[in-house]
């Protein structure tokens, strides 16, 4: 019997053990605030819909109706549709991957992609090693299947080799099994870091040798803002890598529409997980980004799209050394976020209560840990807001973040306070400050 939830909700000894992982995260609880127009969010993920061709979707909306309306209607193959995966290879050979239509496997948003594998793989107590910080939402799937996260640093160029084989040799002793490593390779989520080319090689070589599947989640490396981001891992590793792709980022999250791209065996158990879970991924919204990709000059829009996330990634940038120069932060060569190491003595997650009383919200680095760690960054989106809201949205954090400098340096100045006590008087702190 669990003991998950409170007394509040008369089935709280009903819940299953994995429920005890979910826990509302930070970003959850914050949409609700920062969704009000008065607040700047450098919270949220959010693409920048607006800038697609709404006319071309509509249009293909249209001929989605016309010509395939019953089969649009009704449910589809576990795997997704043909047409589709045929165009997802297309998308993937822009990032050096080859694969036949018959690896590809759709799904509802790569969430659902993360969530599959992760239940093919994990038993409660398996280890995923994640590299640190990590996407949040896949640190609850982790978490909901009770699997232990074991983080692995990360410096500017991604993931470390050696700490990887220092974690995994530590981790074998101890006995533990490790299932896979989880990593965002391409402007990565929340750090806007890229592994280097030599970093993949190294980190796939010390996988294969270790028996370690890789799980790489790549839902922005097409939003490069110079040179493009180097391949893909799955581009020169095919039998040791699963590859989670998704139409969010680079088109519009609304679709729900994912894939994996996976070894033939793990592909099958994957399609029948995807059976189990939802029948199959949505007919009508695969027509539909089919069509799509078919008649629209998809790649253009994707260009389209990195020209407004270069103009707000620079703006950030800018603000932030104008405003924070003191502060440290990752220059994000593509994707969506800045990560900002604060001061050591702050603490993101108690000062995001005043940060949004100055109409300003972020997301709080210890969101993308398991292990309590991230109380000195925060991570800012630069994705949503126009140049001009996200320069007064880090104005109003340097007024946040100054003021509670400022507080700390006034009380660390105080001078203590003088009082007479017996000589035996034990000096406690009071309990919540032990
Ligand atoms: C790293 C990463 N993986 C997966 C997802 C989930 O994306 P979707 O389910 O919309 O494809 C996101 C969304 O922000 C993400 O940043």
């Amino acid at each position: 019997m669990s003991t998950q939830g409170n007394n509040l909700d008369p089935w709280y000894t009903h819940y299953a053990d994995r429920t005890a992982g979910l826990a509302a995260s930070e970003v959850r609880a914050l949409f609700a605030v920062a969704s009000r127009p008065e607040v700047v969010s450098l919270a949220g993920g959010m693409p920048f819909v607006s800038a697609l061709p709404q006319e071309l979707i509509a249009g293909a909306f249209e001929r989605t109706m016309r010509d395939y309306g019953p089969t649009a209607l009704q449910y589809g193959s576990g795997q997704g549709m043909p047409a589709l995966r045929e165009h997802i290879l297309e998308v993937m050979a822009l990032e050096g991957i080859r694969g036949g239509v018959d690896d590809v496997v759709v799904t509802t948003g790569s969430q659902h992609a993360l969530e599959l594998v992760t239940k093919l793989f994990i038993n409660p107590g398996d280890v995923v090693i994640a590299e640190a910080p990590s996407y949040v939402t896949a640190l609850t799937v982790f978490k909901s299947f009770q699997a232990h996260v074991n983080h692995v640093v990360t410096d500017e160029h991604g993931l470390i080799p050696e700490a990887l084989e220092e974690a995994i040799a530590a981790l074998r002793a101890e006995g533990r099994t490790i299932k896979f490593l989880y990593t965002v390779p391409t402007f990565g989520n929340p750090s806007g870091v890229t592994m280097s080319w030599e970093r993949r090689l190294r980190v796939l070589e010390i996988c294969r040798a270790n028996n370690i599947l890789v799980l790489e989640d790549n839902p922005y490396g097409l939003l490069y803002f110079g040179a493009p981001a180097p391949h893909a891992m799955r581009s020169v590793e095919e039998d040791g890598v699963i590859y989670l792709g998704t139409f969010s980022k680079t088109l519009a999250p609304g679709f729900r529409l994912g894939w994996v791209l996976a070894p033939h065996a793990i592909r099958e158990k994957l399609i029948l997980a995807n059976e189990a879970a939802v029948l199959s991924p949505s007919s009508f919204t695969q027509h539909v980004v089919s069509e799509y990709l078919d008649e629209a000059d998809w790649k253009g829009q994707i260009d389209t799209f990195r020209g407004v996330y270069r103009e707000r990634r620079d703006a950030m940038l800018l603000a932030l050394d104008d405003y924070l120069p003191d502060l440290s932060w990752t220059h994000p060569d593509g994707g969506f976020y800045v990560w900002v190491t604060l001061p050591d003595n702050l603490d993101s997650k108690s000062m995001l209560p005043r940060a949004v009383k100055e109409l300003v919200a972020y997301t709080p680095g210890t969101a993308f840990y398991a292990d309590g760690n991230g109380r000195t960054n925060i991570r800012l989106s630069f994705c949503y807001p126009t140049p001009e809201f996200i320069r007064e949205g880090i104005r109003r954090l340097s007024t946040v973040i100054n003021g509670e400098l400022e507080l700390l340096t006034t009380f660390s100045q105080t001078a203590p306070l003088s009082v007479s006590l017996p000589d035996d008087t034990i000096i406690s702190p009071p309990a919540n400050l032990g």
